[in-house]
């Protein structure tokens, strides 16, 4: 569907395609002519579009949201960066589009990806948890599972994040068993890793542009609590699921988060679940560090201040010339 990314655009660039709006203003000429001032993104980034006849800015300015795709007409100019001048921006429908291709989206294959998670649970033979992972990872969930975004921010925040942080999630919980062997209970163990973030599927509105939180999200406690709730309702159809096994499970949803003020609702209280919280901790802080350096501008070897880390990063000589190749 989409014929050019952003990443490719140039000065004189003829432009005929699909992008989506990621943010959308009305702008007024020295002369007190209205323009309409309209971000367009995709994967690869966002451009600046403006639409200078000012009958037509209007209408769709009344017409046009944030969050919708668009396929439009036009070229590229250079005014303080890349700016298309756009002679038609109509609307379409979401229904045949995939919407990973109109906003940030995992570097990784996603089939590739899902394909390992798929052999990675293949490891669990416990009937019951076989049976819970059966019934809850079928075709059409796994289809979302594997577009859904794992954050807004912070780290995995794009399209494919929940599928690529929660297999890394699993693999290094499976180091974790094969080092510690029969200290650990593999298969409970997978089966946390597997399930600990399902709630962010209903945290995040997975069908906008933005992942915005939802109603669910904000009000519901967020997806430690929605994941549990799912779960329990996922577990009561598993005839017969042991109740203490229900419990250790649910327990690991509650106590991934390893502190009460990082959003868990228990500390983690056995082995599996401390386990689980530190790969999940070990998955997050890496992409979270590695995205900011990756993503640093600049001549400097420093990224600024990142307040949630509480430091600057060291930017080495490598991954600035693998950004600029
Ligand atoms: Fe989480
Ligand atoms: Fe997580």
């Amino acid at each position: 569907m989409k014929s050019q990314w952003v990443k490719n655009l140039r000065p004189g660039t003829e432009v005929a395609s699909y992008f989506g709006i990621t943010n959308l203003n009305i702008g007024k000429t020295k002369n007190g002519a209205k323009f309409l001032k309209v971000q367009l993104g995709d994967r690869t980034g966002t451009v600046e579009g403006r639409v200078w006849d000012s009958a037509l800015a209007e209408d769709l300015y009344r017409t046009l949201s944030l969050g919708d795709i668009v396929i439009v007409q036009g070229m590229v100019t250079e005014f303080n960066g890349l700016q298309v001048n756009l002679e038609t921006c109509t609307k379409v429908s979401k229904e045949h589009v995939e919407l990973n291709d109109f906003r940030p989206c995992t570097d990784k294959d996603i089939p590739a990806m899902l394909k390992e998670f798929r052999l990675q649970l293949e490891k669990v033979t416990s009937p019951p948890l076989r049976s819970l992972l059966d019934s809850i990872f079928n075709p059409d969930f796994l289809d979302g599972f594997s577009r859904a975004t794992a954050a807004r921010t912070i780290h995995h925040a794009y399209g494919g994040g929940l599928l690529e942080h929660t297999l890394e999630v699993i693999i290094y919980c499976s180091q974790i068993c094969e080092l510690q062997g029969e200290a650990m209970d593999s298969d409970l163990l997978i089966t946390g890793a597997a399930l600990h973030d399902i709630g962010k599927l209903w945290e995040y509105d997975q069908e906008c542009l933005s992942f915005n939180l939802t109603e669910d999200g904000r009000l519901l406690g967020g997806h430690v609590i929605l994941g549990y709730d799912f779960l329990r309702r996922e577990i009561a159809q598993v005839d017969d699921f042991p109740e203490k096994l229900a419990r250790q499970l649910l327990h690991m949803i509650l106590s991934h988060h390893g502190l009460k003020e990082w959003g868990a609702v228990e500390e983690p209280h056995t082995v599996e679940a401390v386990a689980l919280h530190y790969a999940d901790l070990m998955s997050a802080r890496v992409n979270q560090v590695s995205r900011l350096v990756n993503s640093h501008q600049g001549s400097e070897h420093w990224t600024s201040f990142d307040r949630y880390l509480g430091r600057c990063l060291y930017v080495p000589e490598k991954a600035k010339k693998q950004r600029s190749s």
